[in-house]
């Protein structure tokens, strides 16, 4: 069976590639979404990515792949600092998490050092912009073969 990864995006993520370019880049998300697609497809997987600005969205589509993906990526924007509630959906999914974030968050205001995600993910990539998803797909290569 061909695996299927599960991308979510949260709140302001719609507004890559002409909100702060100056912190997340010019790159928009159609263009990591083309990126990542690329990337799956040399892997054999298939992606379903999306993009809410709403977190009971997220905890919604978090529920959803609990049953119907083989892994999860997820960058949840502003609330990574915030949301008890991502973290408790993802705390029940027993499928590989890998945390994502464009830029370096310890290298930004404090409030962005702590992620309520970090504890439910199998790891954390920061600070590679777009890049990070895509390296965040190579990261599962040993986990889902
Ligand atoms: C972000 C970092 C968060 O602190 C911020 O609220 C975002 C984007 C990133 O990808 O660097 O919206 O998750």
């Amino acid at each position: 069976m061909t695996a299927l990864i599960l991308v979510l995006n949260g709140p302001n993520l719609n507004l890559l590639g002409t909100r702060e370019p100056e912190i997340y880049g010019k790159t928009t998300l159609d263009d990591i979404h083309l990126l990542m697609n690329k990337s799956a497809a040399a892997h054999g997987w298939r992606l379903d990515f999306r993009q809410s600005n709403h977190e009971g969205e997220l905890v919604d589509w978090i529920q959803w792949g609990r049953e119907n993906t083989d892994a999860i990526i997820i960058n949840a924007g502003a609330y990574t600092h915030t949301s008890v509630a991502i973290l408790d959906a993802l705390r029940a999914v027993d499928k590989p998490i890998i945390e994502v974030h464009l830029s370096n968050l310890f290298q930004r205001e404090t409030f962005r050092h702590h992620s309520y995600i970090t504890p439910a993910a199998l790891g954390l990539i920061c600070g590679f912009g777009a890049r990070g998803y895509v390296l965040a797909l190579e990261a599962l290569t040993d986990v889902l073969s």
